[in-house]
């Protein structure tokens, strides 16, 4: 039997809809305990230095009321480890940072912060948060995170839903294999799985189907589809379709 799938819901985007205007509404601690009462495994939220979506102040809302796991995101700032050790939420989720991105776009360098993260992590474990880091499929940034003292690897599945859009098969598939494998390496090394980004109806089941796979952390679809049939469908639909993929997976 192929372990479940948890699903981790990225609440940002509430709160992107909140600063368009400013003020309080809608309240991504509302959504987040929506998503929890619908069956959520987690909550994800990622606190930006330039405090674009998420504030700090949904950061301590967050953590007072939810009783699902909060996997906090974050750049490996001292201004976020700082927070986090404040708050000492369930996860941190190291991530990369560029102001002017619309999103994360790539994953963390952890080769070429090598030497600093450790010291960075160190802390943070000590305070009994679990540390995921966010990165691409590549065998040398899984033996960093490794060497660092991540517990969890998050893999970036951008790629692979962009080029699932852009109808490139051969492309998608090379992408896709490159994530089977390197899920499967990252897990024989004693690492725990989890992979996010960009997914959707139409491309989570191939990723859901990637045994190694403990977690996917899924935010724009879900915020988007809750418009049209509400965060508790929303979330059915997507679990639905994960354990579809999970049930059809044969093990030798
Ligand atoms: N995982 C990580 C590490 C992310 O940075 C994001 C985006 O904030 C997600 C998952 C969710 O991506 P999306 O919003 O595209 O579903």
């Amino acid at each position: 039997m192929v372990q479940n799938i948890r699903l981790g819901v990225n609440i940002d985007h509430v709160a992107t809809v909140r600063n368009a205007r400013g003020g309080k509404y809608p309240d991504p601690t509302r959504a987040a305990l929506l998503a929890e009462r619908a069956g959520a495994d987690g909550i994800t939220a990622h606190l930006r230095e330039d405090r674009r979506h998420i504030g700090d102040q949904d950061i301590a809302s967050l953590m007072q009321e939810l009783r699902i796991p909060l996997n906090f995101e974050m750049a490996p700032t001292l201004e976020m480890q700082e927070i986090a050790l404040k708050h000492r939420p369930n996860a941190v989720c190291l991530v990369p940072e560029k102001r002017e991105e619309v999103t994360t776009e790539g994953g963390l360098d952890v080769v070429k912060d090598e030497a600093r993260l450790g010291d960075f992590i160190d802390p943070l474990k000590k305070s009994d948060c679990r540390i995921s880091i966010f990165i691409a499929a590549e065998k040398k940034q899984i033996d960093a995170a490794f060497r660092v003292g991540a517990q969890v690897i998050e893999l970036h599945t951008g790629a692979y839903c962009d080029l699932s859009y852009d109808g490139m098969v051969a492309e998608r598939d090379i992408e896709l294999n490159r994530l089977v494998e390197m899920a499967r390496y990252a897990s024989e090394i004693g690492l725990e799985v989890h992979a996010g980004h960009g997914l959707t109806y139409n491309t989570v089941k191939p990723i859901a189907s990637i045994v190694e796979l403990t977690e996917l952390n899924i935010g724009h679809f879900l915020i988007g589809e809750s418009i049209f049939c509400g965060m508790e469908k929303a979330i059915i639909q997507m679990q639905t379709l994960i354990n579809e993929a999970r049930n059809n997976i044969i093990v030798d």
